[in-house]
């Protein structure tokens, strides 16, 4: 059966129903910065379109470690956004574009409900764009599609479906067509609703103009001559050949309503705007250790998937990213640390605007809040009313470099191990401490967590670190139903083993080969390159 509950008026539906939790995918330069901006713009949380670029021109200058950031000029940081269009709440994560940082995007994606993918109109499905509607799919999280750059040379429409229908094993469901390409785009025709859409935001009704079906002369008027007898059977085609929307398979994650644009010059934006309040689901039940928590459940329950460290140096604080999974937090509550079972009262919770935080006196599920700590909280967190629940899926990912750190200055051990584990907390690197005593060795899924890391490390903590390689390349998180295997293997590899964060074993091997080697010698034991934080 089809879930009609979130096309209500929004003004009858419950604070959570009313929001939509999301994030934008797409390979770099496919338009996620524009679209973004431009989101933010028609939802009235910017005045100018441009402001997030110049945002995070400013925080750059205001932290030193972001000088990585400007020199290679990626964005490592996810932020939150949030505005309000049509009743709804829109809650857009950003996701960092860089390859080494997919770890930290992973995360943000197990606390949306939904994913834009952008698609670049000349490019099709780029590399990145794949992995990451994988990850998606994993989690079954609806994709809406946005194909984007219409205005300049794109590729033929039914090839760019074809090809999302084929790499990704998605069926495409076109919601609009655009009205001519290149330098000929006009605008979208909705092909259910009939209408035309222009570009500019204002009077937003007053931009759409009813047609009288893909007949209507006014295409005649729009297209240059002799275009709209192609148009036409263009349009004959995409709603007649391909797949109809349907609301349950796309909330299922089997189809994508599919929408075309130019975010840089408007056009678009409000069709997607509209789709995902129309479409997109409200906050979804999430699943924890003992049951699924619905959003609509009375007590407040959420977990952290993201630790930000505060911008400003002086101060070690920290802001714990929190999806807020059921409930209302009210600012001033108490709720419960369900890993070390100690209260924590919320007395600052935050909400991030495009250009500002605010203090939020409520929130409801589907929201998400930075919770300022001065390290009590970790990636992973549950936060309850007393509920002994633990949320599942906020996964680190086992590392791809090894790397010893060596301390310039060799009095400062102490200080440097509570550094790294405080950079360990916050999931800049991963930390190993190996049972023979040896020095630490810090993992990273790419190479520019260590020069984050390195710079970090100096400039916050003033410790000036290099890194040493190690013999090891792989590392792998032992487990096993049987205790004493487990204990067996973990006790007669002192040298291969090392505890993580959470004390939890993990074995670390110089190849392929060796992993394997001893892998099969040791029956009963799981090795795991994927932990859910717990
Ligand atoms: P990203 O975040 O996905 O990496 O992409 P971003 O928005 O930064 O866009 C990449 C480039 O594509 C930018 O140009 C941007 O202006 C351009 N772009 C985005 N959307 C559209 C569109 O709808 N139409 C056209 N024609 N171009 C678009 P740039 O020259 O690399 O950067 P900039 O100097 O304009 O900032």
């Amino acid at each position: 059966m089809t879930d009609l509950s979130t096309l209500q008026a929004p003004g009858t539906q419950a604070p959570h129903a009313r929001r939509r939790t999301f994030a934008i995918i797409s390979h770099p330069d496919a338009g996620k910065t524009t679209l973004t901006e431009k989101l933010l713009y028609f939802g009235g949380a910017i005045q100018l379109a441009g402001e997030v670029r110049a945002k995070q021109g400013r925080r750059q200058t205001s932290s030193d470690w972001m000088k990585i950031e400007r020199q290679r000029g990626i964005s490592v940081v996810t932020s939150v956004m949030t505005f309000e269009y049509g009743g709804h709440v829109f809650n857009l994560l950003d996701t960092p574009g860089h390859e080494d940082f997919s770890e930290d995007t992973y995360r943000t994606l197990t606390a949306v409900d939904s994913a834009v993918m952008v698609i670049d109109a000349a490019k099709g499905i780029e590399d990145r764009t794949r992995k990451l509607f994988e990850v998606c799919r994993l989690r079954d999280i609806p994709i809406v599609t946005f194909i984007n750059k219409v205005d300049r040379e794109t590729r033929d429409p039914f090839d760019l479906i074809n090809e999302i229908e084929t790499t990704l094993a998605l069926d495409v469901a076109p919601m609009t067509w655009p009205v001519g390409r290149g330098r000929d785009f006009a605008g979208t025709y909705d092909l259910k609703a009939n209408t035309f859409r222009r570009n500019q935001k204002g009077d937003e009704t007053a931009q759409d103009r009813r047609v009288n079906g893909w007949d209507d002369p006014f295409f005649d008027e729009t297209l240059p001559d002799g275009a709209a007898e192609t148009w036409r059977e263009e349009v004959f085609l995409a709603s007649e050949g391909l797949k109809p929307f349907d609301l349950q398979a796309f909330r299922e994650g089997h189809l994508t309503p599919l929408y075309w644009g130019a975010a840089l010059r408007d056009y678009g934006v409000r069709d997607l705007i509209d789709a995902l309040g129309a479409y997109a689901p409200s906050p979804r039940a999430q699943v924890a250790d003992k049951r699924a928590v619905e959003a609509g459940e009375p007590k407040m329950t959420g977990f952290v998937f993201k630790i930000q460290a505060n911008m400003d140096p002086n101060h070690r604080d920290r802001i714990a990213f929190m999806r807020v999974c059921s409930g209302k937090l009210t600012r001033g509550m108490k709720a419960k640390l369900v890993r070390t079972g100690k209260p924590m009262p919320l007395n600052a919770p935050q909400f991030f605007f495009a250009r500002d935080r605010s203090i939020a006196e409520e929130a409801y599920a589907g929201d998400i809040v930075g919770l300022p700590n001065h390290g009590t909280l970790r990636i992973g967190d549950t936060l309850t009313e007393g509920e002994e629940i633990v949320f599942k899926g906020v996964p680190s990912f086992a590392p791809e470099i090894l790397r010893r750190v060596k301390l310039k200055d060799a009095m400062k051990a102490k200080k440097l191990r509570e550094a790294l584990q405080q950079m360990a907390e916050e999931g800049v690197v991963q930390l190993f401490l190996p049972h023979d005593g040896a020095p630490a060795i810090v993992g990273v899924v790419g190479s520019l967590q260590l020069d984050v890391l390195k710079e970090r490390m100096e400039v916050e903590y003033s410790l000036p670190i290099d890194f040493e390689p190690c013999q090891f390349s792989i590392a792998r998180w032992v487990s096993s139903d049987d205790k004493a295997a487990l204990a067996k293997f973990v006790g007669a590899k002192p040298s291969a083993m090392a505890d993580d964060l959470d004390g939890d074993p993990v074995f670390m091997a110089s190849s392929q080969f060796t992993l394997k080697y001893d892998a099969e010698r040791a029956p009963g034991v799981t090795f795991s390159d994927v932990k859910d934080y717990q």
